[in-house]
């Protein structure tokens, strides 16, 4: 439960409650229907966002500059891990204190579990995870739980199947946090060495959750409203060879959009590589390019919140 986000920092999927969630979602569509009819924004005027993106990135950082721009905010970045002080050997910390003395607010991305945890612990301004490793990405569940609401209408009482990478796909871990807060059946889905970490699925079934872990896609698809699939995450492997085996494991086509349930939704968080063919695109149920603007209101929304503005 975060109750007042003034001054909070967002770091894991487990920190909220249906209430936060509300907050954010009445934020979010209040800046959507106002970006819709042309509204701009200087309610961040004076105010910095610094992102920093240790690990590759196109929507996530461009999403954040946006939302703050969108604001009357400004933006400073670090768009490498070679173009700044880490390549040095400058420790998160340091990053931390430094950023603090720039910026109102940090947004970060790094390859290590806990890495922005880290940074918060030493920051005195509100850092946002933006993707720790393969840890958690708290502000990609929550746009995608605002996109759910607006594609389905309601997050109780639906199916959700979750494809592909659910050991490594940092999207998950905090998007099944997020699900845990409705009553969804789940349908976890994933090759037998990419499942989702058994203290996640233990976790979740303790607080009354309702999981299937299976490796058939069909007959899941059968039986949910939303599919949402992702990318088997290459960078992840240890060993190539392993990734090379697995890939293209899960392909949503016309063919098994015939065997879902009729109207499923298609989410993803992109980017995607072979998951979703290109001519699922003009199905009428595939939402994730519209997931992708959810990710503008919903930042919007978040920087708004963490800075005491709404
Ligand atoms: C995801 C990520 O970085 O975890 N991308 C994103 O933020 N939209 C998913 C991925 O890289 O597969």
């Amino acid at each position: 439960m975060i109750g007042d986000f003034k001054g909070k920092h967002i770091l894991h999927g487990n920190q909220f409650s249906n209430e936060d969630l509300d907050k954010i979602m009445n934020v979010a569509d209040e800046f959507e229907q106002g970006l819709e009819k042309g509204q701009t924004y200087d309610l961040m005027k004076g105010k910095i966002l610094a992102a920093l993106f240790f690990e590759p990135s196109t929507r996530t950082r461009l999403s954040f500059e946006s939302a703050m721009l969108s604001l009357g905010g400004g933006v400073i970045s670090v768009a490498s891990a070679a173009t700044s002080s880490a390549a040095k050997g400058e420790s998160i910390g340091d990053t931390a204190l430094t950023v603090s003395q720039y910026a109102h607010v940090m947004v970060m991305r790094h390859p290590e579990i806990g890495s922005a945890a880290e940074a918060a612990s030493v920051a005195t301004v509100p850092v946002i995870n933006a993707g720790d490793g393969a840890g958690q990405h708290p502000t990609q569940a929550l746009l995608d739980a605002y996109t759910i609401k607006k594609e389905i209408g309601a997050l109780d009482g639906i199916t959700v199947s979750l494809v592909g990478d659910l050991k490594y796909g940092r999207t998950v871990h905090a998007l099944v946090e997020l699900l845990s807060l409705y009553d969804i059946g789940l349908r976890l889905v994933s090759p037998a060495s990419l499942k989702m970490p058994a203290d996640i699925v233990e976790r979740l079934k303790q607080k009354g959750m309702e999981i299937v872990e299976t490796e058939n896609l069909v007959e899941a698809a059968a039986e949910s409203d939303l599919m949402y699939v992702t990318r088997i995450q290459k960078e992840r492997f240890s060993d190539i060879k392993d990734y090379e085996k697995i890939k293209g494991v899960y392909v949503i086509d016309e063919a098994l959009l015939e065997k879902a349930k009729k109207g499923v939704v298609i989410m993803h968080p992109l980017p995607r590589v072979d998951e979703i063919s290109e001519s699922v695109d003009s199905y009428e149920g595939a939402a994730y390019f519209r997931q992708v603007r959810n990710g503008v209101y919903v930042r919007m929304a978040l920087l708004a919140l963490v800075l005491g503005i709404k």
